[in-house]
């Protein structure tokens, strides 16, 4: 993070109005049939940001379930809570400050704790893991929907289809080098997700299930959905501020810490940031396609 982004609160960069549109809202019917969430009355969102995941749940989760969400950063639970109140939710979802680490909850107090890509940026995901069974109710359920972030380096749209090996390989080492300095920071894994299944088991969690999210986030000419229009709008924001997964400074930061040089690293950025402009012209031109392919894991257990 830049000296001037000291006080910008943490994940600010990934708020916008695309992450509305990160689930199929159908799939999450099914999930929650899958997970019983019929049954449930108290929940809690870990590291809940502005309130997304709690909320999207709002139509799967019983009329009368009570929702916490808790959140490190004041900035985000104000605005989760007015986010909730915008949405008619304000009777059912209560937002409040604290540490993911160390929850401020007596052990057995919910039927439900979940969380959506936080586990990805603690630098001890499994201690957060053990806080959230502490806090669950005996057969409670718990659910971490994180993803592995990696894979976005081999997804390939029409720009980067014809690509070399050579490059194409160039730009997962430079993702991969990033992502472990960032762990080497203390600031989590950002493709984590792999791992989860075996942390529950860790927690000794029952009935360990593991679900993909179906969501795809296509983009194709002449993008004429809402949901696509959001999305060229974010990428052409994302260029138009030199933006790539993180900012500049972060990203040096994550690279060198990963064991990058300074002068790799400016290649790369150059090479990345000239990729933005033949992605700029693409989107403008509406010559610019992908499927748009991730993995989001949804991993459940019950206490
Ligand atoms: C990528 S955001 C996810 C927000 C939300 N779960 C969602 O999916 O929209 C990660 C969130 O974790 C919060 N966070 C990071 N470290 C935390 C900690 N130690 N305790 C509580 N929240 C934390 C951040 O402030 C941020 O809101």
């Amino acid at each position: 993070m830049s000296e001037s982004d000291k006080h910008k609160p943490h994940s600010a960069d990934y708020f916008g109005e695309q992450r509305n549109f990160w689930w199929n809202q159908d799939f999450l019917e099914l999930m929650g049939k899958r997970w019983g969430l019929e049954k449930v009355s108290t929940v809690l969102d870990v590291g809940c940001g502005i309130g997304h995941w709690g909320q999207i749940l709002a139509d799967i989760l019983p009329p009368n379930a009570k929702v916490t969400g808790i959140d490190k950063e004041a900035q985000w639970v104000e605005q989760a809570s007015e986010r909730a109140k915008a949405l008619n939710l304000a009777q059912r979802y209560n937002y409040t400050q604290g540490d993911a680490q160390e929850l401020p909850f007596e052990d057995n107090s919910f039927d439900f704790v979940t969380c959506q890509t936080v586990l990805i940026h603690m630098k001890y995901p499994q201690l957060v893991i053990k806080e959230m069974v502490r806090v669950l109710k005996p057969g409670g359920l718990l659910v971490v929907v994180e993803p592995n972030n990696l894979v976005g380096s081999l997804i390939f749209d029409s720009l980067s289809f014809g690509d070399s090996i050579e490059k194409i390989c160039l730009w997962v080492k430079f993702q991969l080098i990033c992502e472990r300095g960032k762990e080497a920071l203390s600031e989590g894994n950002s493709s984590l997700g792999d791992l989860l299944p075996g942390y529950l088991a860790t927690a000794n969690l029952r009935n360990i299930q593991v679900f993909l999210s179906d969501k795809a986030f296509s983009i194709f000419p002449p993008y004429l959905s809402k949901e696509q229009q959001v999305l060229k709008q974010e990428y052409l924001d994302w260029i138009r501020q030199n933006f790539w997964i993180w900012d500049k400074e972060e990203a040096r930061k994550y690279f060198l810490a990963g064991g990058g040089t300074e002068v790799e690293f400016e290649l790369g950025w150059q090479q990345r940031m000239e990729e933005n402009k033949l992605l700029e012209k693409a989107l403008i031109d509406e010559s610019f396609h992908t499927a748009g392919g991730s993995i989001c894991y949804l991993v459940s257990g019950y206490k």
